[in-house]
């Protein structure tokens, strides 16, 4: 199993510092989304990095971390140490996954293919996005035996769901992750005055564009509804249709005489998404996958306990990042309520606001079985493709190891039963 030394990793930023050479992917949160700034475009930018309306939700999630504090037990021999976790069956090296996260060519040009490749080689779990910029086959074919999910997002059309589904389990990936939150995209101020979605531009569409039965929907005639009226066009029109024949898969000038690229957008936007999602439907999925099932973007303890009646695998604990609800809880100050409902052997994964070790700590102490990042690895993406991934990543990890170790917890089992009262590490909620 691929393992990260947090004191080799210490070792050699110290050690290449001694010749000038400063890390190029800072292990700062805050530098680190500086820096993946200055590599994005503003529109890239904005669309990563915001949040729903003022963003308060983006800020809660980062802000609640901060009133839990790890209380460290000394003299615990922690010389050898394990941070490996079981997980749906598989073990692996780190309690952390990477979060689907769409549109990743606005940080880089290889997008997925190298998340997938820097997940691959560490062994953490790459959470494929429903609205990939790369299709999951694809990605799949660089990833090895790596581990990988796929995060649905379920479509008026039931086809597709089970054309996505299928396509999922025939790329290897171990389980299906149901986003609930994004039954419509936020309020997005960033993006609003920008005047900027990337789907429009053909971006992060390839797994439909790449799907058989959204191509046999698009050979159906369009329904009256779905062909928009026409507008002025501008310079800018022109090069939003110059980008959206180069997104769409085949050469510019095919696409440009079939109008393929302009019908999948406008079929894209008017069936990626049902509002009329709800607990009925989730019967659907079970019949169309053998693989766990698991319901991202619960934080509310009744959700909790409905899925686990609905029969659900798992559940991740999440506000899409605060791009959602704005005002809404944090997922951090969720976990105690929800974790007394799904008990001790029901995987509750958390994500929103994750950025250091003490966070990983916290969600595990507090009842995690592993967390989600999200915008840390994008940002490492924007810096250095692969290699910036794989540093994001690889600093977390060392990050938590370290905090685990010299909290007096040698193992990730030892971070779980350290709650309060316990008699391990404690994690003590202050007022
Ligand atoms: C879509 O998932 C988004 O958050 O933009």
């Amino acid at each position: 199993m691929p393992t990260v030394s947090a004191v080799e990793r210490q070792r050699d930023i110290y050690l290449q510092g001694l010749s000038g050479q400063m890390p190029l992917v800072p292990s700062d949160p805050l530098a680190l989304e500086r820096a993946a700034q200055k590599c994005m475009s503003p529109e890239a930018y904005a669309y990563v990095a915001g949040g729903a309306g003022r963003e308060l939700t983006v800020q809660r999630n980062r802000e609640a971390f901060k009133k839990w504090h790890i209380q460290p037990r000394m003299l615990r021999d922690v010389s050898s140490f394990d941070t490996s976790i079981e997980l749906f069956g598989r073990r692996l090296p780190a309690p952390i996954l990477l979060a689907p996260v769409g549109v990743l060519d606005l940080c880089h040009r290889e997008a997925d293919l190298a998340v997938g490749r820097a997940t691959a080689q560490l062994g953490l779990p790459f959470i494929f996005s429903n609205q990939a910029s790369v299709p999951m086959e694809e990605v799949s074919k660089v990833m090895g035996a790596g581990p990988r999910f796929f995060q649905l997002y379920w479509s008026k059309s039931y086809d597709l769901v089970a054309s996505l589904v299928q396509r999922a389990e025939a790329s290897g990936c171990e389980a299906i992750v149901v986003t609930l939150d994004t039954t419509m995209l936020g309020w997005r101020l960033r993006d609003l005055d920008m005047a900027y979605l990337p789907f429009l531009r053909g971006k992060g569409i390839a797994q439909y564009t790449s799907d058989p039965v959204f191509q046999q929907m698009l050979d159906m005639p369009e329904e009256e509804g779905l062909v928009s009226p026409k507008r002025r066009i501008t310079l800018k029109t022109l090069q939003a249709v110059y980008q959206l024949m180069n997104n769409y898969p085949g050469s510019f000038f095919g696409n440009l005489r079939s109008g393929r690229p302009l019908r999948a957008v406008r079929q894209f936007i008017n069936l990626y998404t049902k509002p009329s999602l709800n607990w009925d439907d989730l019967p659907f999925l079970r019949e169309h996958t053998k693989l766990p099932i698991i319901l991202k973007g619960i934080h509310h303890p009744e959700d909790a306990r409905r899925a686990m009646d609905a029969g659900v695998d798992g559940l991740i604990i999440s506000n899409h990042g605060g791009r959602q609800v704005d005002g809404a809880v944090s997922t951090i100050e969720m976990m105690p309520a929800i974790k007394q409902v799904v008990g001790d052997h029901f995987p509750l994964l958390l994500d929103s606001g994750v950025r250091t070790g003490a966070d990983v700590f916290k969600a595990l102490a507090l009842g995690a079985n592993a967390v989600c990042i999200g915008r840390p690895y994008t940002y490492g993406l924007a810096i250095a493709g692969e290699a910036g991934v794989s540093t994001v990543l690889q600093n977390l990890w060392a990050d938590f190891e370290l905090t685990m170790r010299l909290s007096g917890c040698a193992r990730v089992e030892d971070v779980r039963k350290s709650k309060i009262g316990s008699g391990k590490s404690e994690v003590t909620r202050s007022h």
